[in-house]
């Protein structure tokens, strides 16, 4: 069994976690601040930065100089541009090495009638090109601080959603607004979800075989994985449903209900906190999906491989062509090519 206590220490170690200041990004800064890693909060605002700081020093393992470890990185993943500016900056202002990206930050159910200001719509345009554009931006410093620290490691957070993405991702219809909302607005609002988590999963894979597998087979110990973290059903992902037409008691019982279903916000950082730490892996090929085990009552036990639940999950035509796709996307938003 991996408990919070089994988490390696992380001394002199730098990390970011994107979304670190709610629910399962929480509990992952959590984790990695008592084992004396430094963490960067990667998160849209200094506000909400500024409460987890509070919840966090609130709890009894959490002291002053665990607090002092802690640091906000203004990300906003909702354009391109600003995301690769983002990590640009954090390279040419922060510590001089890098060990952990957790990319944990997420949106599901956008509404289908509005792109963002890139173009895309909003669940691809947050969890998919918003990544994509920050990490590819970390990467010399990653690859500094395998070289002079001896590794260094990317986790991206995906999810068994992926499996909804039945086609694989339509690249036509990320430019398109649907104009349905109610219940068919919200089965596209899953599609577009599940297409956006498939996407993490195929960016874990191709960073892996683009970047990581070729400095590994030199001795330079950098990897690239992704993550299914449970579920958890009193995060803020999924909003209230208001926007669908549906009930808001509907969102209170479900919420509720998170007391005896699915997992704590704690359980549901334990993968991503293990694949980011676990002397394990070490030796290990990499670009895969891991995610909890359990035990018969359906508490998280431990974390493991597995495949992909659905075939685009490990369609290396598919990951290629989004890589392409992803870095037009960034150069047509006025970014740098990669
Ligand atoms: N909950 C589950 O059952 C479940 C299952 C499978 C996978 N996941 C994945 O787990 C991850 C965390 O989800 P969660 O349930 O903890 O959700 P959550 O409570 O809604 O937290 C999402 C985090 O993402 C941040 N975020 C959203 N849009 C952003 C943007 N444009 N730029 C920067 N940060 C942004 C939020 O920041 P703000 O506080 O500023 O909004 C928040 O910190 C997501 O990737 C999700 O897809 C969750």
């Amino acid at each position: 069994m991996f408990t919070p206590d089994d988490v390696p220490d992380l001394s002199h170690r730098v990390a970011i976690v994107t979304g670190g200041n709610r629910s399962i990004g929480l509990e992952t800064t959590y984790m990695l601040l008592r084992k004396n890693c430094n963490v960067w909060i990667a998160s849209r605002s200094q506000s909400g930065f500024e409460e987890a700081k509070q919840t966090l020093s609130k709890r009894n393992d959490i002291d002053d100089e665990m607090i002092q470890r802690l640091h906000f990185h203004s990300l906003d993943l909702g354009e391109m541009k600003k995301a690769q500016l983002s990590g640009q900056n954090f390279v040419k202002n922060n510590p001089s090495r890098l060990d952990i990206v957790i990319a944990n930050a997420g949106v599901s159910l956008q509404r289908p009638d509005e792109l963002g200001p890139d173009g895309y719509e909003l669940t691809m345009q947050t969890n998919h090109l918003g990544h994509f554009s920050f990490i590819t931006s970390l990467l010399p410093l990653l690859e500094k601080t395998a070289r002079e620290h001896g590794e260094a490691r990317v986790v991206i957070t995906s999810s068994d959603a992926h499996a909804f993405a039945k086609e694989g991702i339509d690249f036509d219809s990320l430019t398109k607004s649907k104009p349905h909302l109610g219940i068919r607005g919200l089965s596209d609002a899953f599609a577009r979800y599940g297409a956006s988590k498939l996407a993490n999963m195929l960016f874990a894979r191709e960073l892996d075989k683009r970047w990581a597998a070729p400095l590994r087979k030199q001795g330079v110990m950098v990897s690239a994985d992704c993550v299914h973290p449970g579920t958890i059903l009193n995060t803020g992902l999924g909003g209230t449903g208001s926007e669908w037409g549906i009930p808001s008691f509907i969102g209170t019982i479900t919420r509720a209900s998170a007391m005896f279903i699915g997992f704590s916000s704690l359980e549901g950082a334990m993968t991503q906190v293990w694949v980011a730490t676990t002397p394990d892996l070490e030796n290990e090929d990499h670009g895969k999906y891991f995610v909890p085990v359990t035990n018969w009552r359906g508490r998280y036990m431990a974390s493991k491989e597995s495949p992909p639940d659905s075939k685009w999950g490990s369609d290396d035509e598919l990951a290629a062509k989004l890589w392409e796709f992803s870095e037009d996307a960034l150069v047509k938003a006025g970014g740098q090519r990669i």
